[in-house]
């Protein structure tokens, strides 16, 4: 790190988590089932970069998200780094019955702040999620799995549109009683802007000062690292993102990828924030999803290059 990078963020190098989830909302959106082993190949080098956590899977029902109907293969057949978290989204009991016996180290437990998507989501109401909640996060403790209490919509809704902050900061109260090990919001459709995650974040946190917060934004309208910055100023140092800038939510309109984690990397590690990743590696991975997925990615580092990748100065220069 550079001492002009150190003054970039007034003095001291700060660490933000990445949380890979191209395997769960990357594929899950996929028009084609990705085979199992080449699911494996992705995760073992992403597992070589840095990154803190990659969410491997869901423990959903294969009717619903056929794409990681081989939620079980997928973890058993993968080389797990010590220094990494594999993580898995779950929604009902049969799912954190599942997920314990798989190993992961922890799961990404999904309410919506919508009802509406909820019920698109998960087929309850919100209501019966949380119901549902008190024993499964009593069993995913008793295996000593942490636990991540998912807020999805929690920015908007594709159905109903933006969601009261009062109720956000309720569902977040309502997962803080179950003694979940952190809350993330999510911004399943890129309704989120730079000033609502300002507000919203800020707002948590100044409720529940010590619970540990990450963000997981969509680029569905162009506002996805604007965010980042947004949450950043608002103190949180944990984003989900996916690689190549793949992914959505199946049940919800209009859904499209996550914000990038290369090109998030590259605009973090050049404010002088560290990531504990290596970009390279990074994007030599996105280059193997290209070739898994066989179509075009929104990344766009991978594309133009790092900014420190300079051209040849033209011959003809007078
Ligand atoms: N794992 C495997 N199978 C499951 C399952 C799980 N976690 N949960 C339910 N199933 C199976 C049931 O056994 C049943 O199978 P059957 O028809 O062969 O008997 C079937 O799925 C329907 O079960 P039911 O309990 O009636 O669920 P539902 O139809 O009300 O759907 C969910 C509820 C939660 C299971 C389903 O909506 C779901 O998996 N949603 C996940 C959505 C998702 O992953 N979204 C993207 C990420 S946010
Ligand atoms: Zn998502």
């Amino acid at each position: 790190m550079s001492d002009r990078n150190h003054e970039r963020i007034e003095g001291s190098v700060q660490q933000v988590h990445i949380h890979e989830v191209v395997t769960r909302d990357g594929f899950q959106i996929e028009p084609h089932f990705v085979p199992t082993e080449k699911k494996i190949e992705l995760i073992d080098a992403l597992s070589r970069t840095g990154l803190a956590k990659i969410e491997v899977t869901s423990f959903v029902s294969p009717q619903a998200v056929p794409n990681l109907r081989d939620a079980e293969a997928v973890m058993a057949g993968i080389r797990r780094d010590p220094d990494v978290k594999y993580v898995a989204l779950i929604a009902n009991a049969r799912g954190a019955e599942r997920a314990i016996a798989a190993g992961v180290d922890e799961v990404s437990l999904v309410v919506s702040v919508s009802e509406t998507h909820n019920r698109a989501n998960v087929r309850r109401s919100t209501d019966a999620s949380f119901e549902s909640f008190g024993e499964i996060v009593r069993e995913l403790r008793r295996a000593r799995i942490a636990v991540a209490g998912t807020m999805s919509t929690a920015f908007g809704c594709p159905f109903e549109g933006a969601q009261p902050a009062d109720r956000v900061a309720s569902f977040a109260a309502r997962y803080v009683d179950l003694g979940v090990d952190s809350v993330t919001l999510a911004d399943t459709t890129g309704m989120a802007d730079p000033a609502l995650v300002l507000a919203l974040c800020a707002d948590v946190r100044e409720r529940w000062p010590d619970l540990e917060i990450a963000l997981h934004f969509h680029n569905t309208r162009g506002m996805g690292l604007a965010n980042v910055l947004s949450g950043l100023a608002a103190g949180i140092r944990r984003y989900e993102a996916c690689l190549g800038g793949l992914g959505g939510c199946p049940f919800a309109p209009g859904a499209t990828g996550n914000i990038c984690t290369e090109d998030l990397v590259h605009m973090l590690e050049r404010m002088g924030y560290s990531t504990g990743t290596d970009l390279d590696k990074l994007l030599a991975a996105s280059m193997l999803l290209r070739t898994i997925v066989n179509h075009d990615l929104p990344g766009q580092v991978v594309k133009a290059g790092k900014a420190t990748d300079l051209h040849p100065v033209p011959e003809s220069l007078p």
